[in-house]
C-alpha cells in the first residue's frame, strides 16, 4: 500500500497545513492543551528529557500535547516505539510526520517519502551503503581525519564539538560529494550549514525569518552545484557516494533522476553530518570523565599497530560499539521521531485518530529504568553479552526502526572508529575541574558551550 502523500494546502509561519485533528477529537486522551507556546516551544525546548519524564509520571505512556501549531500525541514506551516504528499495520506515515519540520529545506529526503515510493528509492540506494563502498569511503576519510586532528592539542582554547564540526563536514564534503578544491569544499559547507540551521529556524517565513532565508538561498544554490555535475559523474569512475548514485542502475535498467539525485544527497549530508557529529560529542566528554573507558579504547586502538584502522579492521574494535551504544542511549542525537496516523489505531488502550501527529521518543525509553539499571549511568559494559541488558528490540532506537531505519548506521559507527582510533593514540582527552557539559537535547543533542577541552599528548 502507499500512503496518500498530502500536498499542503497553505501555511501558516511557514507550517504547511496537513489534514489535522482537532483537540476535541483527542479528549479521550489524557494530557495538556495549552498550545504551542507552553507544551513544547518551552518545556519540550528548555529540557525534552524532563518534559517527558515528568509527562509519563503525569499521563502514563500515552498522552495529549501540541507540537508544532497543533495538537497531537506523545508515545512513550518501548511498546509504542515498536508500534509505530515497525508499524505493521500501516498506520502512519513518515512524510507527513516529517513534512511540518523538514519538507521545505529537504523534501524528498528518503526518510520524507512512504510506502512504494519510499521502497523503491531505498532498494536503489542500498548498493551506495554495501560494505565495498563503505570501504572505500573509510580509505577516503582516514588521511584527512588523522591530517586534521594532528594539531588539535595545540591548538588555543580547543573546543571539541566546534573542531569535530569542521571536521565532519570536510569528510562529507569529500566522502559523499567528491570535492577536492578547497573553495568548493568550503563553499558547499557554507551553504549546507545554512540550510541545516534554517531547518531548525521557529520562523518559517522568509520575509520575517532572516535566517530562514538565508536557509532557502543555500539550498538554491547546492541544488544547482550538485546539478551542474551529474553529466561528468555519470560518465565518470568516481568512488564518492555522489558519482555511486549517479551510476546505480538496477537489473531492470531503473536509475535516479537528476532531481532525485539532487534532494537524496542534500538530505543524506544533513542525516549524515549533525547526528554523527553529536554521537562524537558525547563520546568524547564521556571518555574525558571517564579515564578507564578512554584507557581501555586508547589500548585497543593501540593493538592494532598503525594510526587508522582499515576495513578489515572495524571488527576488532568492540569497545568502540560499547561506547557508542551508550553514548547514542544517554544522549540520542534525535531526541524523538515523528510520525502523522493515516488510519485510525490503537496503543494502550488508548484510540490514535486518522492524521494525529505522533512522536515516540528514544530518549525516554533509553532512560526507563523498566530496560535500563542504573539508566543516568554512563556504563557501556550494559551492551555486552554477560550484561544484554538491551532486552527490548525497541528500548533502545537511536537510528530509529522497521521500514524508515537509518541507512547510515554502519556508515555512523565506520566514522566513529575511524575518527577515535587515531585521535586516542595521538591524545589524552580531559576537561577543567567540576566541569559538566552544558547539553541542548532539541532538535539535535549538541553542547551549548562547543565544549572545551584539555588535549595532552597519549
Ligand atoms: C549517529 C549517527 C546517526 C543517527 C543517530 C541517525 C539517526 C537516524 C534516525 C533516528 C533515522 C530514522 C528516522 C525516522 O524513522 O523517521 C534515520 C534515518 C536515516 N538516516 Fe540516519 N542517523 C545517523 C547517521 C546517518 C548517516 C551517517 C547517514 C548517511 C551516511 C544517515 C542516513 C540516513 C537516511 C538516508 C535515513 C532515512 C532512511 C529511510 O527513511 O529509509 N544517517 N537516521
Amino acid at each position: 500500500m502507499t500512503a496518500v502523500q498530502q500536498v499542503p494546502r497553505s501555511s501558516f509561519m511557514g507550517y504547511p497545513r496537513l489534514p489535522t485533528v482537532s483537540l476535541k477529537e483527542l479528549q479521550h486522551i489524557p494530557g495538556t492543551g495549552r498550545g504551542f507556546l507552553v507544551d513544547t516551544a518551552i518545556a519540550f525546548i528548555a529540557d525534552p528529557l524532563k518534559f517527558a519524564q515528568e509527562r509519563h509520571a503525569k499521563y502514563g505512556p500515552v498522552s495529549r500535547a501540541f507540537f508544532t501549531i497543533e495538537p497531537g500525541v506523545l508515545i512513550l514506551s518501548a511498546e509504542g516505539n515498536e508500534f509505530v516504528l515497525r508499524d505493521r499495520a500501516q498506520n502512519f506515515s513518515a512524510h507527513l510526520g516529517w513534512e511540518p519540520i523538514l519538507g521545505k529545506l529537504f523534501p524528498r529526503g528518503l526518510m520524507l517519502r512512504d510506502g512504494d515510493d519510499h521502497r523503491f528509492q531505498r532498494r536503489l540506494m542500498q548498493p551506495a551503503f554495501r560494505k565495498e563502498a563503505l570501504a572505500s569511503y573509510l580509505d577516503r576519510m582516514t588521511p584527512r581525519i588523522a591530517a586534521d586532528i594532528e594539531d588539535w592539542g595545540r591548538r588555543p582554547n580547543f573546543k571539541f564539538y566546534k573542531a569535530i564540526k569542521h571536521l565532519t563536514l570536510d569528510i562529507a564534503a569529500d566522502v559523499f560529494l567528491g570535492l577536492e578544491l578547497r573553495s568548493e569544499i568550503d563553499q558547499v559547507n557554507q551553504d549546507f550549514t545554512a540550510v541545516v540551521e534554517a531547518s531548525l529556524a521557529v520562523v518559517r517565513v522568509p520575509l520575517l525569518g532572516q535566517k530562514y532565508a538565508r536557509g532557502l538561498a543555500a539550498r538554491r544554490r547546492l541544488e544547482q552545484f550538485i546539478a551542474e555535475r551529474i553529466p561528468a559523474r555519470r560518465s565518470g569512475n568516481g568512488a564518492d557516494l555522489f558519482s555511486q548514485m549517479c551510476r546505480i542502475e538496477t537489473e531492470a535498467g531503473e536509475r535516479y533522476k537528476d532531481d532525485e539525485i539532487v534532494d537524496h544527497l542534500i538530505f543524506l549530508m544533513m542525516a549524515a553530518h549533525d547526528t554523527t557529529t553529536s554521537a562524537l560529542t558525547t563520546i568524547a566528554y564521556a571518555l574525558a570523565r571517564h579515564g578507564e573507558w578512554q584507557d581501555r579504547v586508547r589500548e585497543t586502538a593501540r593493538s592494532l599497530g598503525k594510526m587508522s584502522p582499515g576495513f578489515g579492521d572495524l571488527d576488532s574494535l568492540q569497545p568502540i560499539e560499547w561506547v557508542l551504544r551508550e553514548a547514542l542511549r544517554m544522549y540520542p542525537p534525535l531526541p524523538s521521531i515523528a510520525r502523522r496516523a493515516i488510519k485510525d489505531c490503537e496503543i494502550h488502550g488508548y484510540r490514535i485518530p486518522a492524521n494525529t501527529p505522533v512522536s515516540v521518543y528514544p530518549l525516554f525509553t533509553h532512560r526507563d529504568p523498566q530496560w535500563w539499571s542504573k539508566p543516568e549511568d554512563f556504563d557501556p559494559e550494559r551492551f555486552g553479552a554477560a550484561r544484554g541488558e538491551d532486552r527490548h528490540p525497541f528500548a533502545w532506537v537511536p537510528f530509529g526502526g522497521g521500514a524508515h531505519m537509518c541507512l547510515g548506521l554502519h556508515f555512523a559507527e565506520m566514522q566513529v572508529k575511524a575518527v577515535l582510533t587515531p585521535l586516542l593514540q595521538k591524545w589524552r582527552l580531559s576537561l577543567v575541574p567540576d566541569y559538566r557539559i552544558p547539553y541542548q537535547l532539541a532538535p539535535i543533542a549538541k553542547p551549548k558551550d562547543g565544549l572545551p577541552m584539555i588535549l595532552k599528548p597519549a
